[in-house]
């Protein structure tokens, strides 16, 4: 950030004397108005709940234009990264700020790879949950465990342990959310395979046996990939926001990204991919198409508590790109295993474009956002409802723990 050559000034109409408030450029977005001595100055808080209108920290990592409909990693729109990088690269870009060189990008994959497996013990701890355990349950407290079985990289004050506890939780997040699925079938556990892509070797630990070979599917492993790329980051929504105040104190990445997990769990975050499928499917069970014209009323009728899962955002007030990439994505899946008339996406598609054209969605600036068409995929691989938000954590943790170490190694951190 650098100081702006102008100032604020807060006047009272009650005669208190007026302060200025230096104001400060970001390298891209709103100016933003420095409040910090406003307390010490006035005796007086601002009052944000939802944080509309306050930038909680600086940060160099993500950026969203919601009126645009644009999103950034690292200055790259979100188009080019999901088109021409895999989720490792992102995760690269993500943590150090750039791209890879191609000798820095074999070298960041077996870094993740030889970090892919998890202490035995912790097939133990799982075994302590109940197999109707909903997967975010189980995550929590998986994710929060790890901070017991690896105790050479929980100090937040010593950066090789923060960069080894970053390589670890994205290497080990995708053994831990399909050993949840496989506790839950009663399954037996996947040993990571280090031969196959990051994506292909979640869908064998997923969908594979100990009794045969398992075949990745190169539209599935490159669909899953760009879920993955997609929900990388999202600057500081709620569970970035918590993993950061979490984090503030001191504890240990482990236990801030745990925090993360739980506050994703909830459905206005990352839990409406869930809610969204479950909403197409009660619309498909109550007779489908036919009823989305009188479904849509009750989503408009403020007095029903119904609304249109997968539809409106904080931030954008336009098309979520990702909701674009999405849908291109889904139409692929679809085709690849033969369901283009899959009734859902028929479903999903009329909503769409009732909602595009009505004026209660017009109005309030309403679109689909990533989680429309992100469950179809989800569901078209196989994966279940239940576990989607898991996929979605599993893919943020580099996001969390990107910010949570640039919060880290920030000079003007506090505890928050
Ligand atoms: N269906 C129907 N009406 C909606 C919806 C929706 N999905 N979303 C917002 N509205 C209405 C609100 O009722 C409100 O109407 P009003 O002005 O007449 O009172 C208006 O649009 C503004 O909505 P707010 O709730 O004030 O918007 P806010 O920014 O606080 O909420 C949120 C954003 C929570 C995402 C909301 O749009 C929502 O609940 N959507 C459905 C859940 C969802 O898809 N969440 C995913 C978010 S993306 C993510 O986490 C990856």
């Amino acid at each position: 950030m650098k100081l702006a050559d102008y100032k604020a000034t807060l006047s009272f109409s009650n005669g208190s004397p007026s302060v200025e408030m230096p104001v400060y450029h970001g390298s891209i977005g709103p100016d933003v108005i420095d409040i910090r001595k406003l307390y010490a100055q006035t005796d007086m808080f601002t009052y944000d709940p939802g944080f509309l209108s306050t930038a909680s920290c600086q940060s160099a990592i993500t950026y969203i234009d919601g009126d645009k409909g644009e999103l950034l990693y690292r200055g790259y729109p979100i188009e080019q990264l999901a088109t021409k990088c895999d989720y490792l690269d992102t995760c690269y870009l993500l943590l150090n700020g750039e791209l890879p060189s191609e000798s820095q990008r074999t070298d960041f994959h077996q870094l993740v790879t030889k970090h892919t497996m998890v202490n035995e013990q912790m097939q133990f701890f799982l075994r302590g949950f109940r197999r109707d355990a909903h997967p975010m349950a189980v995550l929590t407290g998986l994710v929060g465990a790890l901070s017991a079985f690896y105790h050479d990289s929980t100090d937040i004050n010593n950066p090789h342990h923060r960069e080894i506890a970053a390589i670890r939780l994205i290497a080990k997040m995708p053994t831990l959310v399909a050993m949840a699925y496989k506790y839950g079938i009663g399954q037996p556990y996947m040993y990571p395979r280090n031969d196959l892509s990051y994506a292909g070797n979640f869908l064998r630990m997923m969908f594979g046996t100990p009794c045969e070979d398992y075949k990745v599917n190169p539209v599935l492993e490159r669909a899953l990939d760009r879920i993955f790329i997609l929900h990388a980051d999202h600057e500081q929504n709620a569970s970035t926001s918590t993993v950061r105040l979490c984090g503030s104190s001191g504890t240990n990445p482990f236990a801030a990204i745990a925090a993360g997990v739980a506050c994703l769990w909830g459905p206005s975050h990352g839990g409406a991919n869930e809610a969204c499928l479950n909403m197409l499917e009660e619309i498909q069970a109550s007779g489908g198409v036919a009823k989305v014209g009188e479904f849509m009323e009750k989503v408009k009728d403020k007095n029903s508590g119904v609304k249109l899962m997968g539809f409106g955002h904080r931030v954008y007030k336009n098309y979520d790109p990702r909701a674009k990439l999405m849908q291109e994505t889904c139409n692929e899946v679809l085709a690849e295993l033969g369901l283009e008339n899959d009734p859902l996406f028929a479903l999903a598609k009329k909503l769409e474009k009732i909602a595009l054209e009505d004026d209660y969605f017009v109005q309030r600036k309403l679109y689909p956002n990533v989680d429309f068409y992100s469950g179809i995929v989800q569901r078209a691989i196989g994966i279940p409802v239940s576990l989607f938000t898991g996929i979605f954590a599993l893919a943020r943790t580099v996001g969390w723990i990107a910010q949570l170490n640039e919060m880290l190694a920030d000079p003007e951190y506090k505890i928050g």
